[in-house]
């Protein structure tokens, strides 16, 4: 968790509204951005035995108005509009042609003022989103 807290802090979403957390997990990063990012609202995207997880941990924290889960497959299901996807320890897991065709996803369904965002082994970046990096 502390890492989920520590890079919302670092890095500007002031700019967003609607983050999409893809392979979410826990929703612990969600949590971390809306609290500190008070317009943000997220959608935390993972399979379905995940979803009730995070729904319950969100719920712990008080942002079940905030943040909501959606249940999905990456590889296969169309991700719900959103204006930043945020990715944290996804990429590693899989060989780079699924993440270059994630990443492709990515690009065809954000906005041009869209960004992505990511923590750890993230090596491409989806055109025409920006990248944030920390400042
Ligand atoms: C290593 S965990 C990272 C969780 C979270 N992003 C974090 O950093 O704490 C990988 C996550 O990807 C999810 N995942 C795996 N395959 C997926 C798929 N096909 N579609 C959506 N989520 C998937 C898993 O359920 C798991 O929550």
């Amino acid at each position: 968790m502390a890492a989920a807290l520590a890079w919302p802090e670092r890095v500007d979403l002031s700019g967003h509204r609607l983050m999409l957390d893809i392979g979410g997990g826990s929703g612990a990063h969600a949590i971390g951005a809306a609290q500190q990012w008070g317009k943000l609202r997220v959608i935390v995207f993972d399979l379905a035995p995940v979803c009730g997880l995070a729904d319950e941990f969100i719920s712990e924290h008080g942002l079940q108005d905030r943040i909501r889960t959606q249940v999905g497959d990456m590889w296969v299901d169309t991700f719900p509009p959103a204006d930043l996807h945020f990715y944290s320890q996804i990429y590693h897991d899989w060989r780079p042609t699924g993440a270059d065709s994630s990443h492709g996803k990515a690009s065809r369904a954000l906005s041009p003022a869209a960004a992505l965002s990511s923590t750890r082994c993230c090596t491409t970046i989806a055109r025409p989103a920006r990248f944030l990096r920390r400042p």
